[in-house]
């Protein structure tokens, strides 16, 4: 549950980190799952996929990634390889796993599926919350890769706008090793100038205009001196609107920044079947597959 106080801030200011939130047994669980799932990978099932939101970069989009919204799925930095070979030892070399792990990991799904999570659900306003898009994000040392700003609701886009990211610290995020950062109230002033989309005709996926839904490279940008950065112990729940303008940068450190993130959307909104994430992965649209939270 939040505070009031806690409710306020975060509808002040689009984001919110609660330290304390897991207990440190929780947190150490949850980084040896991941160091398991990490020691399983079998490169016959999960190809070497390169994880980047970044536009400049070969881009996600294919079956590979379309088809993870149910399944525990392996994406791998990109500066873990040089001239198309992988240069870091396969554990080293991971940046995300997912998008299915509430659904097929134990470890993951009793964080997620929970009472409170519920009670957090129900203090933000959801009626029918449902749980989708869950994954780790390792940011490896010394190459984990920068996410440019945006905002969740270009990648989980519902009419009305519902989704909200619940995202676990699971070791210490610094400036060093690419904490989060976010731009205090731009939820309330920010348009949701672009969404991530499956391309229907030609395959994978592409950024475009909300109302027009043609391709765009439209993005909010704002200057680096509008973010704040949010450094906190591993534990910490961040909660993250819709709109809110976030991002983190490399890590740079040699250390890394295991995070769990998952999000949740209102399951009586519109869901349509250009966004990416579909459970099944086949499925045309809607929200009937996502795991419910709770039942109002
Ligand atoms: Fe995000």
């Amino acid at each position: 549950m939040l505070t009031q106080e806690q409710l306020a801030q975060f509808d002040k200011d689009g984001c919110i980190a609660i330290e304390g939130y897991l207990s440190p047994e929780t947190v150490k669980e949850l980084n040896d799952e991941i160091q398991k799932l990490l020691g399983e990978i079998d490169l016959k099932t999960h190809p070497l996929t390169k994880f980047t939101t970044d536009e400049d970069e070969e881009h996600v989009g294919d079956d590979y990634f379309i088809n993870s919204s149910d399944k525990i799925c392996f994406f791998f930095e990109v500066d873990a390889f040089a001239n198309g070979e992988l240069v870091k030892p396969l554990p080293k070399a991971v940046n995300k796993i997912g998008h299915g792990l509430h659904m097929k990991n134990e470890a993951f799904r009793k964080i997620t599926i929970t009472d409170d999570i519920a009670a957090i659900c129900k203090q933000l306003g959801f009626r029918d919350p449902r749980a989708l898009q869950s994954m780790v994000i390792i940011k490896q040392p010394e190459i984990g890769g920068k996410v440019p700003n945006h905002q969740d609701g270009e990648f989980l886009y519902t009419e009305p706008q519902s989704c909200i990211g619940f995202w676990f610290a699971l070791e210490p995020c610094t400036l060093q090793n690419g904490c989060l950062s976010f731009v205090p109230g731009s939820h309330k002033t920010a348009e949701i100038k672009r969404r991530f989309v499956k391309d229907l005709e030609n395959g994978g996926t592409k950024f475009v205009d909300p109302k027009t839904l043609k391709e765009t490279k439209d993005t909010n940008d704002p200057d680096d001196s509008k973010f704040v950065c949010v450094e906190i112990p591993a534990g910490s729940l961040v909660l993250i609107h819709n709109r809110v303008i976030h991002k983190s940068e490399k890590n740079l450190s040699r250390m890394s920044r295991n995070a769990y993130t998952f999000h949740v959307i209102e399951g009586e909104a519109h869901y349509d079947e250009l966004n990416w994430l579909q459970v099944p992965p086949t499925a045309p649209a809607g929200t009937a597959e996502f795991s419910r939270i709770y039942v109002n």
